[in-house]
């Protein structure tokens, strides 16, 4: 054994470092909920200049003695915790998950058998089990944790492609005729992206109009499909934005799914965001009809406060799940036609997989159901307070009156501004409050319109980070 291997594997090394960083964690954390006025969300250094940073730093060539790495990538990261942090979408990581995702990582399996994953591998059939029973399917229901919404939407749209497409795909391509997927023009883009990496080109997205809240119009699906039909391309299913990344909209699943049952087509929930209302007997409404669905995908890793990655994609018939992807694997399994739940990587894009379940498990077992559905309680509720503070100030606009979620879209302007003044001025206004470092928030475009955009994600936010907000926004943009 070399030196370096038995250092590297030191277990009182191990025990030493990682009290250590657990107490700087800790230290962290605490200095997010007893925020100073001068702590920033993000200490923004070019792109360029980081880079060489860190190149001099593992060249050995930075002369600024031995600094501590795990206190430098604290301190050069994006500082999530922060109650003014109301960007993207990505968690406010509950500690308990990040201590179960570094269980898995030391223990890490692999997770593509049960006979590699073993525990592991079984709670993700309990979650998902028990989501399946939320959505109030039977216990024919199935599924599996996947790396991240892009991929879990993909799973999904691949198992309608192979049971809906009369030809075996998989195995002989498509052959001459053209298939789509119908989505709403708010989709996100993992969608069109999906249908895409399946080959089906931009004609295999038949884009249905929204309604002024920014929903699927269901009263345009059949106008869409006769449309599509008639340009020789055959729709074999809808996926909802359940809901719409940009506005955070809910397209209406009832209506879809009656539209589906009518012909035939595959429902596909893409729930990535917002399916975690499945835990909110508040919000739950939003997703009336989900049962309907053939197949669902929620992200932990967006409201559910997990680390990344962990979607959880779920069929209503689990045997469909088996039919996805059809491959000889002859040194994990005998046969391929065989179906056991527990040999994860015949329904999984992924073979090696990290052990995502232990850290959504930590949390249901410890805090459970109600910890979700607090969590996503708040961060909606502090959606339609900042929305109903906006609405109170003359030179704000907000995209949606009456948020749906956490997500809040709104723009300074003034009556007499053009449109281009108003892209103009609100695009320098986040470029001028994220390199400032104060708040972190993000812009989008709604139906063509810029608008700035705050993701609600820390239930510790308060409407005093969102009075600040408003204040620093019109300082920046000189209108005080
Ligand atoms: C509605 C929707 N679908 C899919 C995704 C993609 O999920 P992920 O970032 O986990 O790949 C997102 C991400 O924001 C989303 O909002």
């Amino acid at each position: 054994m070399t030196n370096l291997i038995s250092q590297a594997y030191d277990p009182e090394k191990f025990r030493q470092q990682g009290h250590q960083l657990v107490d700087k964690l800790a230290n962290y954390l605490a200095d997010m909920q007893h925020i100073s006025p001068s702590e920033k969300v993000l200490d923004y250094v070019t792109p360029e200049a980081m880079y060489s940073h860190w190149q001099q730093d593992l060249n050995g060539s930075l002369d600024d003695g031995e600094k501590d790495f795990f206190e430098e990538i604290i301190q050069s990261t994006i500082h999530m915790h922060h109650p003014k942090y109301m960007g993207h979408q990505i968690s406010n990581v509950a500690p308990l998950s990040a201590l179960a995702e570094l269980l898995g990582a030391t223990l890490d399996p692999g997770m593509g058998v049960y006979e590699q994953g073993n525990a592991a591998v079984v709670l993700e059939r309990v979650l998902s089990k028990k989501l399946g029973a939320m959505i109030g399917w039977d216990d024919n229901c199935d599924g599996f944790l996947t790396s991240g919404g892009t991929l879990g939407n993909l799973t999904a749209l691949l198992c309608a492609r192979q049971l809906l497409v009369e030809v075996d795909v998989w195995e002989n391509g498509y052959g001459r005729k053209q298939y789509a997927f119908m989505v709403s023009s708010e989709a996100h883009y993992s969608v069109e992206r999906a249908i895409k990496v399946m080959g089906l080109g931009s004609k295999g997205v038949v884009t249905v109009p929204v309604d002024s809240h920014f929903r699927m119009r269901p009263d345009k699906l059949e106008a869409c499909f006769n449309k599509a039909k008639e340009d020789g391309v055959e729709v074999i299913g809808v996926v909802t934005s359940s809901c719409a990344t940009a506005t955070g909209s809910y397209d209406p699943i009832g209506p879809v799914a009656d539209f589906c049952e009518a012909k035939k087509l595959w429902l596909h929930v893409d729930g990535a965001h917002g399916a975690c209302v499945l835990f909110s007997k508040k919000h739950k409404h939003l997703l009336a009809g989900i049962e309907r669905a053939d197949s669902v995908i929620m992200d932990f890793h967006k409201m559910l406060m997990t680390p990344a990655l962990v979607t959880s994609v779920l069929f209503k018939n689990g045997e469909h799940s088996y039919q996805t992807f059809a491959q000889k694997a002859s040194y994990l399994w005998d046969k391929q036609e065989s179906r056991e739940w527990y040999n994860l990587a015949k329904r999984t894009f992924e073979l090696t997989k990290s052990c995502m379940s232990i850290r959504v498990y930590a949390l249901w077992r410890t805090y459970g159901e109600a910890f979700f559905a607090e969590n996503v309680d708040r961060l909606y509720g502090l959606a339609m307070t900042f929305t109903n503070i906006l609405l109170e100030q003359p030179d704000f606009e907000v995209a949606v009156k009456k948020p749906e979620s956490n997500i809040v879209c709104f723009r300074l302007m003034m009556e007499n501004w053009s449109e281009e003044k108003i892209e103009i001025v609100n695009s320098n206004i986040r470029e001028r409050v994220v390199r400032d470092g104060e708040f972190f928030i993000v812009q989008t475009k709604v139906q063509g319109r810029l608008f700035l955009r705050t993701a609600f994600m820390n239930p510790f936010t308060t409407t005093n980070e969102m009075e600040l907000l408003i204040k620093k926004i019109r300082l920046v943009a000189n209108m005080p």
